[in-house]
């Protein structure tokens, strides 16, 4: 037999010259020689790529299809979920519900409730009387009507700018996670708001100011400036000279925003400044100046409507705004952050989660599987991405599990579990589910005591098989996938 084989291969001759019948020992050599080369350098080719084969790097790719946000939240933070809405409106995950200071929705600003009617007629009654134009009584609705106006200003803005922000949309292609969406639709918001304030009201509102101060713009009210005629011997003619406040310290001439208190003339005569309330060249300016201080306290409007012969109002509730300390909170601060007292912004991440419509989620880090052989189960670590991977579960397994293998038992792109178990002499297969957890063991009897196994096909039917060898029956298992 060994002298038959050793014969066959010192003989064997693949470069036989079929034309040439009877070669000469010479040429009979030289192909000799040429075909112990060309197998020897065939079976090192072959066993590189063997080599080389078993090297590479398996990378497991771990897929879910269509996650449900529970699924979602409990793969690993590693895994890459695509969207299968890349541009979410966030109109469909943010909610705004902002409310406005209490002044902007109070009786104090309704045009036909009775404050404002009460002002009105005060000013009708006052306005032949120009000393009186400086009082309360000549100046306290144009005052309020500017607060209503300012109100109505902040209101369109912030509806305006929410119209657009709601409409315009978040572009993911790969789904945010909770925590990095908070922190992003957050500062989102923020910026949103921030804009609002800045581009969309308090630049309109200074440019409003500018142009009426730079262009000297007279108010009929005769606050900023007042007429004056002038006389010569045989003719006169009027003159505009700008109004002084605060005991003739500034006025509006080169100073727009020149005001002093106001005060209420009472009915003993005497003077009585209202708390927080000031006078100047505008209405506006002299409004943005004041405080709310008197509207929240009762008695400073009991003063007022005695002394304007009306009924009793109500104050304000000082515990419903945010704008505090309210008798040094000045309404230029107010209307600077929009009148708004939240912006009852809200966003919801299964919204989000929803709208993205996520398509798979995959993963291909490699975890880690090891069997517990005294714990009869085995445990999976799933990787987290960074080095770390996640508390074991455990999944039940035969007695005494000794090997494990992982691989793609039925085809579906998922690595599953084949454990071998010694003591109750069977092999079992864990399915992969997709979503990082396994199904129950199913169990096929093998001889005694298996200790190991490979996978593999050996039958050629495209599907893998899987083979144990037995220690104490001395034999091997043959598992065919049917
Ligand atoms: C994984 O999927 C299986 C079936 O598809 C389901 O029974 C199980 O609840 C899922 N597990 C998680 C963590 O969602
Ligand atoms: C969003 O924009 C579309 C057209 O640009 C408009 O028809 C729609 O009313 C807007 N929706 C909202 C909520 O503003
Ligand atoms: C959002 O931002 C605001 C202001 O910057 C901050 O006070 C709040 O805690 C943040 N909220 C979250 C959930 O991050
Ligand atoms: C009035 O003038 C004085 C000094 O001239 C100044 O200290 C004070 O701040 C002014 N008051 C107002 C309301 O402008
Ligand atoms: C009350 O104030 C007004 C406006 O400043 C002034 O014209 C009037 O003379 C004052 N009256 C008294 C009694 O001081
Ligand atoms: C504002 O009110 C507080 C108490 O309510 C008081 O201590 C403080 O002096 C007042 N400030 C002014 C400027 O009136
Ligand atoms: C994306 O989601 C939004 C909000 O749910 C929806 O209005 C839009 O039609 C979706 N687009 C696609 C392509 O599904
Ligand atoms: C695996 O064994 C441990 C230790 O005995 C036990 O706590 C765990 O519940 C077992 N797991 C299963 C799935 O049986």
């Amino acid at each position: 037999m060994w002298t038959k084989s050793h014969q066959y291969i010192i003989t064997l001759n693949i470069f036989e010259n079929v034309d040439k019948p009877n070669p000469s020992d010479e040429e009979l050599n030289t192909q000799r020689k040429w075909t112990r080369a060309y197998i020897v350098v065939l079976i090192i080719i072959i066993a590189s790529v063997i080599y080389i084969t078993m090297l590479s790097y398996q990378t497991d790719t771990t897929s879910v299809d269509k996650p449900t946000l529970d699924v979602y939240a409990k793969l690993p933070k590693s895994a890459d979920c695509f969207c299968t809405n890349l541009s979410i409106p966030y109109h469909t995950f943010i909610n705004f519900n902002p409310q406005f200071h209490e002044v902007c929705k109070s009786h104090f600003i309704e045009p036909n409730d009775e404050w404002m009617s009460l002002l009105y007629d005060s000013y009708q009654d006052q306005r032949h009387d120009k000393r009186n134009l400086r009082t309360f009584q000549g100046m306290a609705i144009f005052h309020f009507q500017a607060i209503q106006a300012m109100c109505r200003m902040a209101r369109m803005a912030v509806n305006n700018e929410l119209t657009l922000f709601l409409n315009s949309t978040l572009t993911t292609v790969e789904i945010l996670e909770p925590d990095l969406f908070e922190k992003k639709i957050n500062t989102t918001i923020n910026n949103f708001c921030f804009n609002t304030m800045h581009s969309n009201f308090l630049y309109p509102l200074q440019l409003i100011r500018n142009m009426y101060s730079g262009n000297g713009l007279i108010s009929a009210l005769t606050t900023n400036w007042h007429p004056v005629v002038a006389y010569e011997a045989t003719s006169g003619w009027i003159l505009m000279q700008a109004q002084k406040y605060n005991l003739s310290s500034c006025n509006c001439a080169t100073m727009p925003g020149c005001v002093e208190p106001m005060s209420l003339e009472l009915n003993s005569g005497s003077n009585w400044t209202v708390p927080g309330m000031m006078i100047g060249c505008l209405p506006l300016e002299s409004m943005l100046e004041s405080t709310l201080e008197c509207i929240y306290d009762q008695d400073c409007l009991n003063i007022i409507t005695q002394t304007l012969l009306g009924e009793s109002i109500k104050p304000l509730f000082s515990t419903r705004t945010r704008f505090k300390p309210i008798n040094t909170t000045k309404l230029t601060t107010i209307a600077s952050e929009l009148f708004i007292e939240d912006w009852g912004a809200e966003f919801i991440y299964e919204k989000y989660f929803a709208s993205c419509q996520p398509k798979t989620c995959s993963d291909s880090n490699p975890d880690i599987i090891v069997t517990n052989s005294d714990d009869s189960n085995v445990s999976v670590f799933l990787n987290t991405g960074n080095g770390m991977f996640t508390a074991q579960t455990t999944y039940s397994v035969g007695t005494h599990p000794l090997n494990v293998v992982v691989v793609d038992v039925n085809n579906d792109g998922k690595p599953d579990i084949i454990v071998v178990n010694y003591k109750s002499h069977n092999a079992c297969v864990l399915l992969n589910t997709g979503n990082g957890t396994f199904t129950a063991q199913t169990t096929y009897a093998t001889g005694n005591n298996p200790r190991d196994l490979v996978v593999i096909d050996v039958n050629n039917d495209g599907k893998l098989d899987i083979i144990v060898t037995n220690e104490w029956s001395n034999d091997v298992s043959v598992l065919l996938a049917c």
